[in-house]
């Protein structure tokens, strides 16, 4: 998994760093990222769109793994942001990113958070729903501004993991519908509002994506729709963004292609049809998230108890669980782990990874190969780097781990741990 290897002394590194020494230094749970990892997908995105000399923006979308550190990495790697609440924004402004290459996102965006990113001039808002465009039109006549703004639309595709399902009228909570006449109604709306500049068309069809078929459908609908707007009022998307979604591998089951051969398939399938229907070729924005962070991104645990239901199976409890990593009791996730202190051990023992939560659902792996475990062993679970951090919780009051980027042999304390003081930091005493 990604740079991560075995050292001299027979322990897991990650970046060059030795884990069972980052456990040591910065405790546990940890999250560890392998920031040349990270640095090289981005390029990998990049350079997939500069080899077919197509315009684009690369979006990160920070709510895979949002912090300062994060954004400013981000913004060294020359991606664009992708924002979806006041609190995204706040870290990107907060990090110094700068605005202009801010996209905010959100399906019910409050005043206050729309007046956030008009104040800050940000590059532009995706407007999601009629309700939005009343409320931003209004915002900006009161503060004569002027927007870029992308339509979000539902392209009647929805994608799953390994397949993609039509779904003729895509019941969702997002964005204008591309078939009953919806997006119409809001295009004609936004294209005669002068507070208004309208750059294009945003469509987001899922998450953890296996295949470019989805991708390739959804772009098909909205370039014919292009087709038939530009006839009707003439208007030419300078911009076409398709979202994110591409898939990892989390485990050996697996099998994603290359993020970068997405985009590929991607763009000869915008300009073959722009080409066939003479429409201006678009720049071609997307949001990958988790294909960004996700695989650079470990986590370290202690292991403590454990108990064996005699004939059935052994559990084994580490000192963190659906605090920092719901994913498996929210999506039944999987993952993969080893004993990072001694991950050349023989596997000779079948265990089932408990969190601490009380809660039976609390389980972080089912039936994971490993050598006999022991009280104070490490264990590393593997791609933690999206939806772990930043879907992280004070369930039962325990405190968020600390993140820690891993470089060259260097590790730098990203975010620091909490503490009991930081949970009851906002709490107030009965009077
Ligand atoms: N753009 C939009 C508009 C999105 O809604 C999302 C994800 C992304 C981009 C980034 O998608 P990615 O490339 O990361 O797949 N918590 C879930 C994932 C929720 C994704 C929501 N939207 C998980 O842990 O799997």
């Amino acid at each position: 998994y990604g740079t991560t290897g075995i050292n001299n002394q027979g322990h897991l590194e990650i970046g060059g760093v030795d884990t069972v020494q980052l456990a040591k230094e910065f405790g546990t749970p940890l999250y560890v990222y392998d920031v040349a990892l990270i640095r090289e997908r981005a390029r990998g995105f990049k350079k997939a769109f500069e080899e077919q000399n197509v315009k684009a923006q690369v979006a990160y979308a920070s709510k895979a793994f949002s912090t300062v550190a994060m954004v400013q990495l981000a913004e060294e790697e020359g991606l664009s942001l992708d924002v979806v609440s006041g609190g995204e924004l706040y870290t990107a402004i907060a990090a110094g990113f700068n605005p202009a290459k801010i996209h905010f996102h959100g399906n019910n965006k409050s005043r206050e958070e729309l007046e956030m990113a008009i104040d800050h001039q940000i590059g532009c808002i995706v407007v999601d729903n009629f309700f939005e465009i009343e409320l931003l039109k209004t915002i900006c006549q009161e503060k004569n501004a002027k927007v870029n703004i992308l339509l979000r639309v539902t392209p009647g595709i929805e994608a799953h993991t390994h397949d993609y399902i039509l779904t003729g009228q895509e019941d969702s909570k997002f964005g204008f519908d591309l078939q009953n006449g919806q997006a119409e109604k809001a295009l004609k709306i936004v294209l005669k509002e002068k507070q208004f500049n309208v750059l294009g068309l945003h469509c987001h069809i899922g998450s953890q994506i296996f295949e470019t078929t989805g991708f390739l459908l959804a772009a098909k609908k909205i370039v014919n729709k292009l087709a038939e707007w530009r006839d009707q009022f003439s208007f030419e998307a300078e911009v076409l963004n398709l979202g994110g979604g591409f898939g990892i591998r989390y485990t050996k089951e697996d099998e994603p292609i290359q993020p970068s051969q997405y985009v590929s398939d991607i763009i000869k399938e915008v300009k073959s049809l722009t080409n066939q229907l003479s429409l201006k070729m678009p720049e071609i924005w997307i949001e990958p998230g988790r294909s960004l962070v996700g695989d650079a991104g470990i986590t370290l645990y202690k292991t403590g108890s454990s108990k064996e239901v005699p004939g059935v199976r052994k559990y084994l409890a580490v000192d963190g669980g659906m605090s920092d990593n719901i994913r498996p009791s929210l999506y039944q996730a999987k993952y993969e782990a080893v004993l990072a202190n001694r991950p050349l051990d023989p596997v000779n023992e079948t265990v089932s990874i408990a969190g601490k939560c009380c809660e039976s659902g609390d389980m972080l792996i089912w039936d994971l190969p490993l050598p006999e475990p022991g009280y104070d062993d490490i264990l590393a679970v593997f791609c933690t780097g999206a939806y772990g951090y930043s879907m992280a919780n004070n369930y039962n009051r325990i405190p968020r781990p600390a993140v820690v980027f891993a470089e060259n042999g260097q590790a730098t304390l990203v975010v620091k741990r909490e503490t009991y003081e930081d949970i009851v930091r906002l709490d107030l005493p009965l009077t």
